[in-house]
């Protein structure tokens, strides 16, 4: 059986599955050369068949990690903002059309590809993202049990996901909608230090909040603030990642933080503190999201994934402070040279490592979907078990970093 999975809306990629064993996978941006290229992977598809020698008359299932016709929610959250302020619609108002086009694009790519690449009787699948994020954490880990968290600025609607994983399935346990998203959270302070959150620059904000102080913790606690025993919420009335895109912010914002860094700025022990205040914060809600999962499901692996799920610094804590036993981060994987050996992110106690291909999200979870036995991974497994250890294996440091989706 062939399952082709894709990504198109940044970072845009195919993954190729047959009987279980992951025979190409690869990102469009090693062909078109434009980083974080965005769209239909036409020539990772290409690459992929070829590796396998097959047409794709000879796909059984196609999926794609996004319901595009899940817009309703963002159309809500779009009118709430306009309740504030019209600059707030618009700046959702405009994501909302923008991605739109997008999504409306997905709803072709049945046809697309068979106009592309010849018939085919393949199935299309459309699959819901954060359990795409979820598939490709757990599906790929060595454990046969483990809790899922996964995290980012935004599938569809949901931002953060909890599910319980045992065997070739997993069951959904919570999901945390919009406007309360981590990933936005975050992306929305690494634009007020001056930075790019469409480059991926949130890694930088980590990075910066090693030199500061967090002497802002009581004021981003309460824009980020956990709520119930297992939720969070974030004040998008003073933090509004739409505004940030656009370098815009609240005056909420600026009589606490002071002006906005512009891009070039020297920075300043400010700027640190900011970092470091906005760090903590995450860190303390994941840890109270992972606390309340552990109680839920009793759970002693854990398995994280979603652009949220980069921040290495973040997962150290983890490691130290979180009830689970051993971690295991596949945030976001890639499938291009640079990352096909090491995007399996591992953040376990144990002594090794796996060096394993990385699927892509939909391709991991059109496995689960369609596979009576799940994915096979016994090499991999072996591998954990036997391999040098990270220095031998090519186990970087996750790069850090909070959303990596295009619409996260
Ligand atoms: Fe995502």
């Amino acid at each position: 059986m062939y399952i082709l999975g894709l990504t198109t809306l940044g970072d845009a990629a195919a993954t190729l599955v047959a009987d279980g064993e992951v025979v190409a996978a690869v990102e469009e941006e090693r062909f078109s050369r434009q980083k974080h290229h965005a769209g239909f992977p036409f020539r990772s598809v290409e690459y992929c068949l070829a590796e396998a020698g097959i047409k794709i008359g000879e796909v059984d299932h196609v999926s794609l990690y996004w319901k595009p016709w899940v817009l309703g929610h963002k159309a809500v959250q779009a009118l709430r903002a306009l309740a504030v302020s019209r600059d707030r619609f618009k700046a959702r108002a405009d994501g909302v059309s923008g991605v739109s086009r997008s999504y409306l694009g997905m709803l072709g790519y049945s046809r697309l590809i068979r106009e592309h690449f010849g018939a085919s009787d393949f199935r299309f699948h459309y699959l819901e993202h954060h359990q795409c994020h979820a598939a490709s954490a757990f599906f790929v880990s060595p454990f046969e049990t483990a809790a899922i968290l996964t995290m980012d600025g935004t599938g569809e609607a949901t931002t953060t996901l909890t599910a319980v994983g045992e065997g070739n399935d997993f069951r959904p346990l919570k999901r945390i909608k919009l406007p309360h998203s981590l990933g936005q959270f975050y992306s929305a302070v690494t634009n007020f230090l001056g930075f790019d959150m469409y480059e991926g620059d949130e890694w930088k904000v980590m990075g910066l909040a090693a030199y500061g102080e967090p002497e802002y913790k009581d004021f981003f606690s309460s824009v980020l603030r956990t709520r119930g025993p297992d939720g969070f919420r974030l004040d998008w009335r003073v933090l509004d990642h739409h505004l940030a895109k656009n370098y815009q912010f609240p005056d909420e914002l600026t009589r606490v933080l002071g002006a906005p860094r512009q891009a070039g700025e020297e920075i300043t022990e400010r700027h640190r503190n900011i970092a470091a205040s906005a760090q903590v914060v995450l860190e303390d809600v994941v840890l109270h999201l992972l606390r309340a999962l552990h109680r839920r499901t009793g759970e002693a692996n854990l398995c994280l994934a979603g652009g949220v799920a980069f921040n290495s610094v973040m997962n150290g804590r983890i490691l130290r402070e979180s009830p689970h036993r051993a971690a295991t981060s596949w945030s976001r994987p890639t499938s291009g040279p640079r990352s096909t050996r090491r995007s399996a992110r591992p953040l376990s106690r144990r002594p090794t490592f796996p060096s394993r291909p990385s699927p892509t999200t939909s391709s991991c979870l059109a496995w689960r979907v369609f596979s009576p036995t799940g994915p096979s991974w016994a090499g991999s497994r072996a591998a954990w078990s036997s391999g040098p250890g990270p220095s031998g294996t090519g186990a970087s440091s996750p790069t850090p970093g909070a959303p990596t989706c295009a619409n996260c």
